[in-house]
């Protein structure tokens, strides 16, 4: 996935001019910098969800898409096998659907709470239902818009090794955006630091060149 001179303008506010940027297949990318510098429009642009003013963006056939965002934006009223449920219904016929389901629920440890509503669970629990819907549903793009904001440091941890283990099984194009220098380093291969207005890319870092991703954190000091 390629954007190619791409602008976008919010009224006078131009958030992205001739801004060029590659996604890897099957890579997780990483979009790294300060709050309103224009990632999550990046990721909307990407998805196509919000329409640009000009240039090109070049995206694989037959992309489809899943989210997981800040917060787990789960249908209150359904249970969690119901909000993964909901996703497939249109994909995957019934008898395929409840093996889907219950391995991805046995992969995220939530078998004992399956018909539990979102309300009855915890953040990380419902960030866990999160992560299991999109890997369930069979996207090739993957796109994370700061999932693991506020979660507290050991809970964030067992969720990158949760992704990691599930993106192991699943590979896709993974869009990753974060504040968080950890997580950028610990789960990305490239990451992309931006900055200024409009977005301009200041550094990308090709983590797979590292051994000791401690080099890669004062890049990242930004
Ligand atoms: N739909 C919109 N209408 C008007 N302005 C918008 C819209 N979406 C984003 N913006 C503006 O575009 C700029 C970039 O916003 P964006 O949400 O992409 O930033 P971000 O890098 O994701 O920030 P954060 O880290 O805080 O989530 C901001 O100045 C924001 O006010
Ligand atoms: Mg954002």
């Amino acid at each position: 996935m390629e954007f190619i001179n791409v602008s976008k303008k919010f009224n006078d506010l131009k958030v992205l001019n001739n801004f060029n940027i590659r996604f890897e297949k099957d890579k997780i990318t990483c979009l790294f910098g300060p709050s309103g510098v224009g990632k999550t429009t990046i990721a909307n642009i990407a998805a196509n969800l919000t329409e640009i003013d000009n240039g090109e963006v070049k995206v694989t056939e037959n992309a489809v898409y899943s989210f997981v965002f800040q917060e787990p934006r789960l249908l209150e009223w359904y249970s969690v096998y119901d909000n993964i449920d909901f996703v497939l219904k249109n994909v995957y016929n019934s008898d395929k659907r409840v093996n889907i389901i219950k391995d991805y629920i046995d992969m995220v440890e939530l078998k004992d709470f399956e018909s539990y509503k979102p309300k009855e669970l915890s953040g990380g629990m419902a960030q866990r239902v999160s992560l299991a819907r999109a890997f369930a549903y069979p996207s090739n793009v993957l796109i994370l818009d700061e999932p693991f904001k506020g979660l507290d440091m050991k809970l964030k941890r067992e969720m990158i090794s949760l992704f990691k283990k599930l993106w192991n099984e699943s590979k896709r194009t993974v869009l990753f955006i974060t504040h968080d220098v950890d997580e950028a380093v610990t789960l990305s291969d490239f990451i992309y630091i931006l900055n200024e207005k409009p977005a301009k890319i200041i550094d990308y870092i090709n983590i797979l060149e590292y051994n000791d991703v401690s080099e890669v954190k004062y890049r990242l000091d930004i």
